[in-house]
């Protein structure tokens, strides 16, 4: 009697446990469909959820995949987001999503009326639809082999591991299309796509109009996401080769729940990071974009430069000057910039000049060899008459990103489009110049090297008498922090005109002059005292309080290169003090104004301020 019971028991647990086994709560298979009341859970963590469902403020019926450990409900993927059932999901008690013997995955009304569906390729054999741990609803065959999967059809959400882009061998491309409003799941006209023409990269449109480039995949990030080397706890994965050009990323804990959604409306960008923070209830914005006005697609026109530390924020790049001076005063950038002296390519005389921590420009229309150094890349540029700029085109592992080392090659042949500089991060620029725009303004071949001729013997010179200048300061500086300054021209103290990062910078200690000094010494940067206008800003000629004449040069602050040629000129001029050159007194910084205070010598030739004494350029 006992045993038989005891039997009983067993049968009746064995068939609880087979009965469990195959009706999983995670598949929909044939004559077992989801009801409108129902929902399947992933297996594995239980991290999504599949069903019907209505969003909030609609009379419609949608079937989605949500978080199942998010409270505020957040849908990652819509099936029938064109094709709804009427009323909410209390309207459609007998809904069903179904897998037919065949394969066929479709959501029906209450009437039997098929409202959407999905046919594979091939009849299957005991097909099954299956909603996975990372979100993918997949339809499978008793083999388990792939025959559909959501993910090759994203609706605005970006999971992890689900790949943006294009997949050659499938013949799917994969893009993000924002809901037309939070009640209504339809396409909407906000799109992210990749664009794999030239060097691919990521484009979000509204309608028609572009409003957000990526930038080219630089081998870390896309070059227009430059904080992404702050990222933790994330990776990142693009793919361009022949068979896919694709980007997907993962988060490493696999309890953060993350998320890159595309919206179509932006209090924070169209397209937002974000992770869900369960304490607070919240999603909390982790990166969105476009998020400045130089995130819009080319503010500055072509070979313009936009910077949001600038006001005006565009400004044009060095050797360019505005299309339409005009637009341009009116703040309007777009018409871009067009080349003060046209390239000489057959003469070779064509340098180039570095952008630095640049979104590289629009790579549409580039040309991209993989197999180049960047040195290499600098000489196919030079030796093709239509290149106007190159870049690395993977700065991973090459001695640092931001600067320019690094493997590959990118090169424009067009206008340089949609360029913008950060104060941080970002890449190396390599634009080409014509050898009047490199530094030197409207000096003949000749003319430079009879200057580099006398920079190389004042060199000379100027080494043997190095050593004792050295020392001269020394002992000089050793006085000065005894006594008071011999300075009585002005206020002055001892500093570092800029600030330097390597270690050989720190023996550069020059008199700072405060911008009043300066203003008085030249009446206000007066008209009537201005010698004239060299390569880099306008030259003033002026006098301190003690009678000492000077000569004032400032750095035009639209110099994208300001602060480099400002250093150089400091290094060499101060480390170069010698009769043949004019003495550097001191400089002087206030905010954005880059100052270099000389010794005015009266039987100087003009063009020896104006130009002379930018050296630099020579080395
Ligand atoms: C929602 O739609 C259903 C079916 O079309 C309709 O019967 C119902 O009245 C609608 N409800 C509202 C509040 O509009
Ligand atoms: C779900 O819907 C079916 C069919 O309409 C119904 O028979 C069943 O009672 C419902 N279940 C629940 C829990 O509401
Ligand atoms: C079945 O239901 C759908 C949606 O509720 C409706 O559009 C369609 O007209 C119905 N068909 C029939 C034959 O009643
Ligand atoms: C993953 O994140 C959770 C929640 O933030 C945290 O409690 C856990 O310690 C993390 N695990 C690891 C391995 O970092
Ligand atoms: C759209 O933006 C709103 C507000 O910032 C946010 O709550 C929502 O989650 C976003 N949608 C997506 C798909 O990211
Ligand atoms: C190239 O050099 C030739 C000969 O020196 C000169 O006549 C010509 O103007 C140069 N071309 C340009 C574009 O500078
Ligand atoms: C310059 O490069 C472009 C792109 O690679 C190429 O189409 C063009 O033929 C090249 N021109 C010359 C003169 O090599
Ligand atoms: C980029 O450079 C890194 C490090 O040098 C290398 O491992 C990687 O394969 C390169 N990527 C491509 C696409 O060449």
């Amino acid at each position: 009697m006992a045993s038989s019971s005891l039997c009983c028991y067993i049968l009746l647990i064995l068939l609880v446990v087979l009965t469990g086994r195959c009706r999983a709560k995670d598949t929909v298979a044939p004559g077992r469909p989801l009801a409108a009341n129902k929902t399947l859970v992933s297996g594995g963590d239980a991290n999504f959820v599949l069903g019907f469902f209505t969003p909030p403020g609609a009379n419609s019926t949608y079937v989605g995949v949500w978080y199942n450990k998010v409270s505020a409900r957040t849908v990652v993927w819509v099936a029938n987001r064109e094709d709804p059932l009427p009323g909410d999901v209390a309207d459609n008690p007998g809904a069903t999503l179904s897998v037919s013997p065949t394969g066929t995955l479709a959501i029906a009304a209450g009437n039997s009326t098929i409202v959407w569906s999905v046919t594979p390729a091939a009849k299957l054999a005991s097909p099954m639809a299956r909603i996975l741990d990372n979100g993918n609803l997949v339809l499978v065959d008793a083999g388990g082999a792939m025959a559909w999967q959501g993910f090759d059809y994203p609706t605005d959400t970006l999971l992890p591991e689900m790949k943006l882009g294009v997949d050659y061998v499938k013949g799917k491309d994969r893009t993000l299309t924002a809901w037309k409003s939070p009640s209504d799941p339809s396409p909407g006209p906000v799109v992210m796509a990749m664009d794999t023409s030239g060097d691919p990269q990521v484009f979000i449109w509204n309608g028609a109009e572009k409003v957000w480039r990526s930038g080219p995949w630089d081998g870390v990030q896309f070059t227009g996401v430059p904080d992404t080397a702050t990222y933790t706890g994330f990776s990142f994965s693009f793919i361009n080769n022949a068979e896919e050009v694709t980007y997907s990323f993962q988060v490493h804990n696999v309890s953060i729940i993350s998320r890159l959604g595309l919206n179509s409306t932006g209090n924070y960008g169209l397209l937002q990071r974000s992770t869900w923070v369960e304490a607070a209830g919240t999603w909390n914005l982790y990166w969105y974009a476009p998020k400045d006005q130089c995130d819009a697609v080319s503010p500055c026109g072509a070979n313009g430069v936009c910077d949001t530390n600038n006001l005006p924020v565009c400004s044009c790049l060095r050797g360019f000057t505005p299309k339409s001076p005009e637009a341009w005063a009116l703040r309007d950038g777009r018409e871009g910039c067009v080349r003060s002296t046209p390239l000489d390519c057959q003469n070779g005389t064509d340098g180039f000049v570095a952008v630095k921590h640049a979104k590289v420009p629009d790579t549409e229309r580039s040309f991209v060899d993989m197999g180049l150094s960047l040195e290499q890349c600098r000489q196919a540029c030079l030796r093709n008459c239509s290149c106007t700029a190159y870049a690395s085109a993977n700065v991973s592992g090459g001695g640092g990103r931001g600067h320019g080392f690094g493997t590959g090659c990118v090169m424009w042949t067009t206008g340089l489009t949609d360029l913008r500089v950060y104060p941080e991060f970002g890449q190396d620029l390599f634009v080409r110049l014509a050898a009047a725009d490199l530094g030197l303004t409207s000096k003949s071949n000749k003319a430079r090297i009879i200057i580099a001729i006398v920079v190389s013997i004042s060199s000379v010179a100027c080494l043997s008498a190095l050593a004792g200048f050295l020392i001269w300061t020394r002992k000089k500086k050793r006085a000065r922090k005894n006594g008071s300054s011999k300075w009585s021209g002005g206020s002055r103290s001892t500093g570092r005109c800029y600030e330097g990062n390597s270690h050989h910078d720190d023996e550069l200690e020059l008199p700072i002059f405060d911008l009043g000094t300066i203003a008085a010494a030249t009446d206000g940067f007066s008209i009537n005292n201005k010698l004239g206008e060299g390569g880099f800003g306008p030259v003033y000629k002026g006098k301190l309080e003690d009678g000492q004449e000077i000569a004032v040069k400032t750095l035009s602050k639209t110099s994208v290169q300001g602060l480099d040629e400002f250093k150089n000129e400091v290094m060499l001029i101060a480390k170069l003090q010698h009769r043949n050159l004019v003495r550097l007194l001191g400089c002087s910084i206030s905010g954005q104004e880059r100052i270099l205070v000389y010794e005015y010598m009266a039987n100087k030739s003009l063009d020896y301020f104006l130009f002379g004494m930018t050296i630099s350029v020579f080395f």
